[in-house]
Formats: C-alpha cells, sequence, structure tokens
C-alpha cells in the first residue's frame, strides 16, 4: 500500500450539447489540460485534512454520516466526495491533502466536479482500492447533489474517461463513451465572460429551476423519456401540445440540441467543421432564447468572437456567466485570443484521469 502519491484530475470544457445530459441525452465535451492536482498522504485515522493556496485550510472526521457545512464553503466538495465514496466502500482511513489547480473557478470549466473527483480518487488510491469508470459513475454525480446542485453525469465521465486529441460523446443511462477523432487544424478557443457563475451560489437555483422546467415535459405527452419523445421523430412538432410558456421553451431547447449533438458528431467525423460552427451558433441561441441561461456578456463574446472571423461560439456549462467555446480555423486564433486578453485560451483535448498516458 502507498503511503502518498499523486492524482490529476482535469477540467473540461462542452463542446455541445449543453443542459441535457441530465435528461440523460448524448453530449460531446473535451477534457482540457488544465488539471486539479492532488498530493495525498495517508493518515493513521479518519480525519481528511486539505489545503490549497488562495483557501482557509479544512479539516473533518469522514464518518458514514456526513452532512454539508455552510453553503459557499469549500469543505463541501471534500465531504461529497468523502460521502460519495462512503455510499459504495464505506468509512476508510483520511489523507492530508495539498490541493493545487491552473483550472479556473466559476468559468464553466468543470472545476467542482473535478474537485470531487481528485478527491475521491486520492481517497481511494490512498486505501488501495481500484474502481472501474463504471462504479465511479454510480457514486460521483450523486455525491455532487450533496453541493446542491443536481447537476448531470457529463463532467465526471469527461474528466474521467476522455482521450487526448479526441472528443468525449457520453450517452448515459446507462452511461457510454465514444472517442471521436478531432481532425487537424480544429482549434477550440475557451474565453472567459469575465462574469463569474459560481455554481454553490445564486446560479444554483437558477441551473435546478432550469431542470425542473423541462422534466415533466415527457410524462405530459405521454412518453416515459425525452429518448422515448425523439424517438417518435416529432419532437419538434409535439412543442404545441405544451401550454406552460417556460416548460415549452426548454422543452424546444432540449430537443433540438439533441439532434444538434448528432449533427455535429456527424459533422467532426466528416471533418465539417463550418457545419459544426452553425450548429454551435444555433446551439448558442437556443440556450440564450429558450432556455434563457445566457447573460449580456456571455452574448457579446459570441458575436465579438463571430464577428472577427471565429467559425461558431457559443456558451460552455451551466451558463448564468462562466466561458464561451469558439471554433475558428488556425490561422485566426491568434486574432480571436487577442481579442480577449488574459481571459482566453487553445484548448488542448487531454487525457482523463482514469487514461493512462
Ligand atoms: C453543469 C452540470 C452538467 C451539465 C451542464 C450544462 O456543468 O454540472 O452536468 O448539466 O451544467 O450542460
Amino acid at each position: 500500500m502507498a503511503l502518498a502519491g499523486i492524482v490529476n484530475v482535469p477540467g473540461r470544457v462542452n463542446l455541445i450539447g449543453e443542459h441535457i445530459d441530465y435528461h440523460n441525452l448524448p453530449v460531446l465535451p473535451v477534457a482540457l489540460s488544465q488539471r486539479i492536482r492532488i498530493t495525498w498522504r495517508l493518515r493513521d485515522d479518519s480525519l481528511i485534512r486539505a489545503s490549497s493556496p488562495g483557501f482557509p485550510p479544512r479539516e473533518f472526521e469522514w464518518t458514514s454520516n456526513l452532512q454539508p457545512v455552510a453553503g459557499g464553503d469549500w469543505e463541501n466538495y471534500l465531504r461529497a466526495a468523502a460521502a460519495a465514496y462512503a455510499s459504495k466502500w464505506g468509512v476508510e482511513r483520511g489523507i492530508d491533502a495539498e490541493i493545487e489547480s491552473d483550472l479556473p473557478a466559476a468559468a464553466g470549466l468543470s472545476s467542482s466536479s473535478a474537485l470531487i473527483v481528485a478527491v475521491t480518487l486520492a481517497l481511494l488510491e490512498a486505501n488501495d482500492r481500484h474502481a472501474t469508470f463504471e462504479e465511479l459513475m454510480d457514486v460521483l454525480p450523486e455525491g455532487e447533489h450533496f453541493v446542491g446542485t443536481r447537476g448531470g453525469a457529463m463532467d465526471h465521465a469527461a474528466v474521467l474517461a476522455s482521450h487526448a486529441g479526441s472528443a468525449t460523446k457520453i450517452a448515459f443511462a446507462p452511461v457510454r463513451v465514444t472517442h471521436i477523432p478531432i481532425p487537424p487544424g480544429w482549434t477550440f478557443i475557451v474565453a472567459d465572460s469575465g462574469k463569474s457563475a459560481e455554481k454553490s451560489g445564486a446560479v444554483r437555483e437558477e441551473y435546478n429551476a432550469r431542470r425542473a422546467a423541462g422534466a415533466g415535459a415527457p410524462k405530459r405527452l405521454g412518453y416515459a423519456s425525452y429518448r422515448d419523445v425523439l424517438a417518435t421523430g416529432r419532437a419538434v412538432e409535439m412543442a404545441s401540445e405544451l401550454h406552460d410558456e417556460r416548460e415549452h421553451d426548454s422543452y424546444l431547447h432540449v430537443v433540438t440540441e439533441a439532434s444538434r449533438v448528432d449533427a455535429a458528431v456527424d459533422a467532426m467525423q466528416n471533418d465539417n467543421r463550418v457545419r459544426f460552427g452553425k450548429l454551435m451558433l444555433e446551439s448558442h441561441a437556443s440556450l440564450r432564447d429558450q432556455l434563457r441561461v445566457s447573460c449580456p456578456e456571455l452574448d457579446a463574446l459570441v458575436d465579438t468572437a463571430m464577428g472577427i472571423g471565429a467559425l461558431g461560439a457559443r456558451l460552455t456549462g451551466a451558463g448564468f456567466g462562466g466561458s464561451a467555446v469558439v471554433l475558428c480555423e488556425p490561422s485566426s486564433a491568434d486574432r480571436i485570443l487577442a481579442a480577449f486578453p488574459g481571459r482566453a485560451f487553445i484548448a488542448q483535448p487531454s487525457d482523463g484521469a482514469l487514461t493512462r498516458q
């Protein structure tokens, strides 16, 4: 049994398929080269102690009945990991963890899921347990609910199972990952809107409300799930049967976004980046007008990128602030980066935490 070690977990940027993972519809993210790194040391007791530059140190006793502490405290992410772990493997020995990150927080790049995944993997390694991807996926998305956001399972799957150079098509229930090689010359840029999307704060309520708004629509239409609705081939026409405006609009976002993911995978497989860019723009418009999760800063970012030659751009992640993802020709990348000084970078599609280099 190792007494100390290091785990690395990347962030992710979602290329397309937004706000549909929690309805069990496929999405298409990539893992980033920016990561959370935990240097851990096994303890003799069940304390979990963590330090991270810029955050107050935290320490708690790992028990089988952990409760959240005050909202907004980063200890909740540590507790979420410990609770997720305990739900499958019980309470074991704790760790001292030094956490470092070059992944921007509250930027829509999944820093919170990456942290929960990293703490879970550190506890597993420290206790000499080997968990499969499927086992981790059984407990991690549920564990995040501990923090109060009823998110989907995209982030955990992307940061665990992605492959360098590929986009990760993730299907749910059961979770299944397909690696789609990104053709040479496709350049994705991530640009921060400057508006923070702190998921443990006010954004949480908005996020949870969007999830709830679309969730009842399939049943109201007489189907068990969105997958069944989509299988009819008449999903868009059926929107007229929904009379609550919020529900109608959320439903329309979900069913149109699902077809955009299929079309985007097809465009990537056929090296058609112009088509992929158009689909990204349509996705942004739907997130802005139907689901209403954009904000003026993100809309301006998309407009600016398109105005200087991008092929497509859209908000990424939960929205309400955070980042946009931009697709461009390699020759336009410098111009686009220069338009967002200090807050944009070229995404390097990277390996997930379980992918051994
Ligand atoms: C957040 C959630 C994800 C997903 C996105 C929106 O990042 O954690 O599960 O729902 O929002 O696509």
